[in-house]
């Protein structure tokens, strides 16, 4: 049986999010976010949840805390709620909701694990949404502030800080799908706002800098996905190209190396010159740390009736799929080698590279002895794992893996049905159970690697 082992110092831990896991949506002096907006209107979520309670995480974060400790996860990636920060986004700073970060940083710190902390999961307070929200350019100078305040409080203990969460979701979910808060359904406000998230990166990173008490690394997480042709076919390889400009490379580019591709695009080179503001592309090409959250690959089509792309993404029969996306180890070590290859080995300070997030939904529940025996995550963590590893054969300096997600928390649009946890959470009292899968990857970060077969 072939043991496979990762570098000495490889980062191992767990992510969550603060709007997924902790409820306590009006306390302690917490301003309303867009996704508190947007779960209390009708039709928006599956069976109508909200993350009101969620997994009860603000009251109940020293269990949660001793739990990763439990499993000897030496890190935790988790984010920061704005508006417990700032109600209405700026101005005021609510000292209880900062102090709540506080106790959560030191309580980790206590226990040995690692924090690296967000600034935004997709949260924006609602009262900056009512002044126009990401489209507008003044809400990536409230974000710059809103990261100082932050930056002020905790970086004598968090070294590293993460601006964005998947910035292109925030964008395309928020503001072009309108499946995510605040739920509207327009391209040209989609490109605002992607450049403004970016800007306020860049903003955030000065500000950060500027005000950080011990050294930090400031940095930002990205979805990424390979994207596949459906055939050979010039339309559809040339859909699937388009495809990753707009899925990888507009972001990429900016923050790795100050360029944007957005102008291949008619609505992109119509917006690009009025958006784009002499020194904002310097501002955003600045990074430390880059997080790649991967879940899937994208099999692109050649389909005239999407707007921007003309590009669909299909799901061919006899692929593995979860509840939410097909199951594909294999891109996770094509995303790695690609963003190595293509942009970190040709920036002369390349920043840390880490898997930021990397999960599976899976509906599982407890057996009859109280066990959780979810041996699809088991499987999926081995296969994408293997795949980490082999980048890093491979030659790219991927430092760290962080599996989505520590406990089953509130999926968004999708409610409380898709379980992503290492932990079991029993939603009604709210009890934890660490899964099979949570001991699986416990003792693999215990070794430093596991067996490729069996155990
Ligand atoms: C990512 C999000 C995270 C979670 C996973 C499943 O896009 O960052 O909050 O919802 O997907």
């Amino acid at each position: 049986m072939q043991k496979i082992r990762f570098p000495q110092g490889f980062t191992w831990g767990v992510a969550a999010s603060a709007y997924q896991i902790e409820g306590a949506w009006n306390e302690d002096g917490k301003g309303p976010c867009i996704w508190d907006t947007f779960c209390h209107m009708p039709g928006k979520i599956v069976n109508g949840e909200t993350g009101d309670v969620a997994i009860d995480h603000y009251h109940r974060y020293k269990e949660d805390v001793a739990l990763i400790a439990g499993m000897d996860l030496p890190a935790y990636r988790f984010s920061i709620a704005w508006s417990r920060v700032m109600p209405e986004g700026s101005g005021t700073v609510n000292q209880k909701g900062l102090d709540f970060y506080d106790r959560l940083v030191d309580e980790l710190l206590k226990r040995k694990i690692e924090p690296y902390a967000c600034l935004y999961h997709f949260d924006l307070p609602q009262a900056l949404q009512d002044r126009g929200g990401w489209p507008e350019r003044q809400t990536a100078q409230a974000f710059a502030d809103y990261a100082r305040i932050v930056s002020e409080r905790l970086s004598d203990r968090v070294r590293t800080i993460i601006t964005h969460n998947e910035p292109w979701v925030t964008a395309a979910a928020g503001y072009f799908s309108g499946e995510h808060a605040p739920g509207i359904k327009d391209p040209v406000a989609t490109f605002k706002a992607m450049h403004h998230l970016l800007l306020s990166h860049g903003l955030a990173a000065e500000a950060i800098r500027a005000s950080a008490k011990k050294p930090v690394k400031v940095g930002i997480v990205l979805n990424l996905n390979p994207i596949h042709p459906l055939t050979d076919s010039k339309r559809d390889r040339d859909a699937a190209r388009r495809m990753d400009t707009v899925l990888n490379r507009s972001i990429l580019e900016p923050l790795l190396l100050g360029t944007t591709p957005v102008q291949e695009f008619a609505i992109g080179k119509m917006l690009s010159s009025s958006l784009i503001k002499p020194g904002d592309m310097e501002k955003i090409r600045t990074l430390d740390f880059l997080g790649v959250n991967y879940y899937c690959r994208t099999v692109a089509k050649f389909d005239p009736k999407f707007p921007v792309v003309a590009a669909a993404q299909v799901h061919p029969e006899g692929n593995e799929y979860s509840g939410m996306w097909e199951i594909y180890p294999e891109g996770l070590y094509e995303i790695l080698m690609r963003v190595w290859n293509d942009y970190l080995r040709k920036v002369p300070q390349a920043p840390i590279l880490m898997v930021t997030e990397n999960g599976v939904p899976v509906p599982d529940g407890l057996d009859f002895d109280g066990r959780v025996r979810d041996e699809r995550r088991i499987r999926y963590l081995r296969n994408h794992l293997y795949q980490v590893w082999r980048a890093i054969q491979d030659g790219a300096l991927v430092q760290g893996y962080f599996h989505w997600s520590f406990m089953d928390n509130f999926e968004w649009a999708l409610g409380y049905g898709q379980r992503f946890g290492l932990v079991y959470v029993d939603f009604q009292t709210m009890k934890r159970t660490v899964k099979d899968s949570g001991r699986w990857f416990a003792e693999a970060v215990r070794d430093n690697g596991f067996a490729l077969e069996g155990g």
